[in-house]
């Protein structure tokens, strides 16, 4: 999809479609007389006033000449004065989508409204317009057959911010288009199904990004994973006749001598618990276990195009967590990269274990200045917060407020929880340093997130248990079915906006 900006309002580029966000303070007579009426009639019948959510469509009369779009889309995002980027995301999503299904290749996406306020600036505005348009109009259809019915891509969308700065327009569009690929590289590498992205498989795609973007690249294959002693990441490997990859994908911009900031995460191709095996009903959706390392993958491509002024390092852990002769049996004891050693109890807790690995792994060879790690962990962070937002953890305050606010502006939605010492208590082993579950059914996420944080010693760290984000069945504006892509733009605008951590006094809130 081209992306381009022009002056004004855009109403006189030819487009197939205009896409119109409206507050609810719009003062609409000239549009309304454009359309013939059409816009004054709905607001008078209130059937569109222009309240975040609310969408109508009208065609544009035959010889109109102030507008040279066919179809008008309108899209609500509220009161002018309670405007977010949030608002403007959903809204273009939206409207993209009905624009699709109007049958139009092109749109003509006018900002005008959204920026005459002040509430959002042009480059917010032009940022989050873009992404909702891109990441509203994706889909993943390759393995159907072709659909009659089936609406053609739009391929090119103008943006139009009236009056607004041109430059900071075009600066928000761009890195709106950047935040969105990523996001779209890892929907395609989820939506993927497993039996196409066994570790190996997926290993040889994120090598190839790499390639194609200009980072550097080193996958650990099976041997090289032996020889460092990740026998916690074997260990779920084991049952599985695909062997376990350790991706790890490098930016360094020019010049820099500066320690990295460390993305690690969790890639199981599939999972299907092991011995411990998970009920079949919904298994289906453990082709979604490695949105971690997708994640992972996608901030690494958007880091590559942004350029940040900070080395970034992406870590991500793969491996497919099976039944067979070799499989891990409940019981059994192995020791981590780091030396501890642990009691798997639970095969179906596997996501902790290769995590473990590739967090001593990470903070040993990269001295990382902070690490995140994402994973689809645990079914109880679900219970704990719902399906649309993700658990954060952390022993590092300033870089949880950041990602904190970050979630908040990228619409990635994250909660602080805690680490209290009990939850590290409870993780103890009986006869090994460590168990990979907790002998209570409470709190799940918590003691899961404190297994980690055992492996992250040392370094500021956050943890993302993105279990419930991860992927959606129903359809959100800019989420369609499918995998998600949350916390891609999180990881890259912290990137972006990488500041050094000032040094922590004492221990992070939550911790103690
Ligand atoms: N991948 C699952 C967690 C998960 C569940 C992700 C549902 C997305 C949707 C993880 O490996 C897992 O199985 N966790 C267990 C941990 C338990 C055995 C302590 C869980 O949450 O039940
Ligand atoms: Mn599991
Ligand atoms: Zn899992």
């Amino acid at each position: 999809m081209r992306f381009s900006v022009v002056a004004g309002n855009g109403f006189d580029q030819k487009a197939d479609a205009l896409v119109f966000p409206m507050t609810e303070d719009f003062q609409h007579d000239r549009l309304d007389k454009i359309l013939g009426g059409a816009l004054g009639s709905m607001v008078r019948r209130k059937t569109f006033v222009g309240k975040r959510g609310q969408i109508a469509s009208a065609i544009v009369p035959k010889g109109e000449r102030d507008l040279r779009s066919g179809v008008v889309v309108l899209v609500g995002v509220g009161k002018a004065d309670e405007l977010d980027p949030e608002a403007v995301r959903k809204a273009c999503a939206s409207g993209a989508r009905r624009a699709r299904s109007e049958g139009a290749k092109s749109i003509v996406v006018a900002l005008n409204d959204i920026v005459r306020g002040g509430e959002v600036s042009a480059r917010q505005a032009g940022q989050s317009a873009a992404e909702g348009v891109s990441l509203g109009l994706y889909r993943m259809d390759k393995y159907k057959k072709k659909d009659p019915d089936r609406k053609a891509d739009i391929n090119e969308a103008v943006f139009g911010g009236g009056r607004a700065s041109l430059a900071a327009l075009r600066k928000g569009v761009e890195i709106g288009t950047i935040m969105s690929e990523g996001t779209s590289y890892a929907r395609e590498l989820i939506n993927t199904p497993s039996n196409e992205k066994r570790p190996p498989d997926l290993a040889a795609m994120a090598q190839r990004m790499a390639r194609k973007e200009g980072l550097r690249c080193t996958v650990l294959d099976e041997k090289q994973i032996q020889k460092l002693k990740m026998d916690a990441l074997l260990a779920v490997a084991r049952g599985s006749g695909a062997p376990p990859r350790l991706v790890v994908l490098e930016y360094r911009p020019r010049g820099s001598k500066a320690n990295p900031i460390a993305f690690v995460g969790k890639g199981i191709t599939f999972d299907t618990g092991g011995i411990s095996i998970k009920p079949s009903g919904g298994m289906e959706n453990m082709t979604t276990d490695m949105s971690g390392a997708a994640a992972v993958l996608g901030a690494m491509l958007s880091v590559a195009r942004l350029k940040p002024r900070v080395p970034v390092v992406g870590v991500a852990v793969m491996a497919e967590n099976m039944v067979d002769g070799n499989a891990t049996r409940p019981g059994d004891i192995v020791r981590a990269m780091s030396g501890t050693t642990v009691e798997i109890h639970n095969t179906d807790a596997e996501g902790r274990l290769v995590l473990a690995d590739a967090l001593h792994y990470t903070k040993t060879k990269y001295k990382p200045q902070c690490m995140i790690d994402l994973a689809t962990l645990t079914g109880a962070c679900m219970v704990a917060l719902g399906d649309k937002v993700t658990g954060m953890y952390g022993t590092d305050d300033e870089l949880i407020s950041r990602v904190r606010n970050l979630g908040e502006e990228t619409g990635d939605r994250v909660w602080h929880m805690p680490l209290f010492p009990e939850y590290g208590e409870a993780m103890k082993g009986k006869l090994a340093d460590l168990c990979n579950i907790s002998g209570v059914r409470w709190g799940g996420a918590n003691t899961a997130a404190a297994f980690l944080q055992h492996f992250a010693e040392g370094t500021p760290w956050v943890h993302l248990d993105i279990a419930g984000p991860s992927h959606t069945s129903s359809s959100q504006p800019y989420r369609p079915p499918g995998g998600t892509g949350v916390g891609v733009r999180i990881l890259a605008e912290l990137a972006m906006g990488w500041k050094k951590l000032p040094k922590q006094k004492g221990k992070a809130f939550g911790t103690k």
